[in-house]
């Protein structure tokens, strides 16, 4: 009896043996380029989905520091906590980092350090909304396609900070502390991608300087502008999506052409102190000029005449491309000009 349970307990540890090697076997088969151990380890703040390995969510927790990110993390979520530092050591094996979402927390200037962002050689997108940054952090990653830096307290952008951000295609600083003087000659140089520049709710008096020659939506409602100079899309000639809410803008202050700009297809001038309808071209198809000052509209003297361009003549078979107009909240006495028809064939929404 005793010498039987004696083998039986050599039994299993000899099978418990055999099976421990044949885990390891298998999982040196599987894994045959040798994963260190933290390849594999979640900061205790954290979670990481077994189903998405190269994703930690640190989000909503009260977290005051940003916890060691493991090397194999392409994307971080640490957004809304009370996170007011980013050192150095924190990201010095996340090589790997895509997406970094830094939302909703308290980060000042003087809380990142020199080289915290720059050595993440691989960072795309950087979320820094709602923080308490009063520069735009610099240096950056020369990688970078976004940069988000919405409701801060942004007034100073350092010399040199964009130079090198060759693929940067969106930077967003609305709501934000900028003025004029925010703006150096070369502030801009060096965003051969840039798209999307939006400084909506700012405190610009003026027209931002030299933008970047690849803007197609330019955002700046809620600024206190007061005029564009002439010639000034001549530098931005793909600008499409122009957006001037909430501004100061009279008649005086607009160039001497108007907005009879071939590239621009949405132009957005609500809330402005037009009295007269300005001057477009045939190619707009997007108009809002709901209140401003207007008293009357003439429609055989804001007609567009067609593009002289031969080419496109076809396009402009039905007249010009106009199919969306709010007038509403002006001065414009009734009846309503309704040969605006006559004129804008295409029109579908006429909002007066
Ligand atoms: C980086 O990796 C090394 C080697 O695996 C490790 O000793 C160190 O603690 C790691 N640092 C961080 C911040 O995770
Ligand atoms: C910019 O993007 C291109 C194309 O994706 C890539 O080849 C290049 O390395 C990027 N530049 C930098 C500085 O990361
Ligand atoms: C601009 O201000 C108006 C009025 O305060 C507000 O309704 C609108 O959402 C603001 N727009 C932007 C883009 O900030
Ligand atoms: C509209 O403008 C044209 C050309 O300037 C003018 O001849 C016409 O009288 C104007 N119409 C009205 C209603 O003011």
């Amino acid at each position: 009896m005793a010498a039987a349970m004696y083998f039986s307990i050599w039994a299993l540890l000899i099978a418990e043996l055999v099976c421990a090697r044949s885990v390891r076997q298998v999982h040196d088969m599987n894994e045959p380029e040798d994963w260190a151990v933290d390849d594999f380890m979640c900061p205790r703040e954290c979670f990481c989905p077994p189903s998405f390995p190269t994703a930690l969510y640190c989000e909503n927790r009260g977290l005051k520091e940003i916890p060691d990110i493991p090397s194999r993390i392409w994307y971080l979520y640490i957004e809304n906590n009370l996170i007011e530092t980013i050192p150095e050591k924190p990201f010095e094996n996340a090589t790997e980092l895509r997406w970094i979402n830094l939302n909703k927390n308290k980060i000042t200037n003087y809380g990142i350090a020199k080289g915290a962002l720059s050595q993440l050689k691989k960072l795309l997108f950087l979320f820094l909304e709602d923080n308490e940054l009063e520069e735009v952090p610099s240096p950056l990653p020369r990688s970078l396609e976004q940069l988000q830096l919405a409701r801060n307290k942004v007034s100073r952008i350092p010399q040199g900070t964009f130079s090198n951000l060759e693929n940067l295609t969106l930077l967003d600083l609305q709501h934000n502390k900028l003025l004029d003087n925010a703006f150096q000659r070369d502030t801009f140089k060096g965003l051969k991608n840039l798209m999307q520049l939006n400084m909506a709710k700012n405190a610009l008096r003026q027209m931002p300087p030299r933008l970047p020659a690849n803007t197609m939506q330019l955002f700046l409602d809620n600024n206190s502008i007061e005029a564009i100079p002439d010639n000034y899309f001549n530098v931005i000639p793909k600008v499409a999506f122009l957006r001037l809410n909430h501004n100061k803008l009279s008649d005086v202050g607009l160039p001497s052409s108007g907005f009879d700009v071939s590239s621009i297809l949405d132009l957005q001038l609500s809330y402005n102190r037009l009295t007269k309808f300005p001057r477009i071209s045939a190619h707009l198809q997007h108009l809002h000029l709901d209140h401003n000052k207007i008293k009357s509209v003439n429609v055989s003297v804001i007609c567009p005449p067609p593009p002289s361009v031969p080419g496109e003549r076809d396009l402009f078979s039905y007249g010009p491309r106009l199919n969306y107009l709010r007038l509403d909240g002006n001065e414009i006495e009734p009846p309503t000009p309704m040969d605006l028809m006559n004129c804008f064939s295409l029109l579908q929404a006429l909002i007066v």
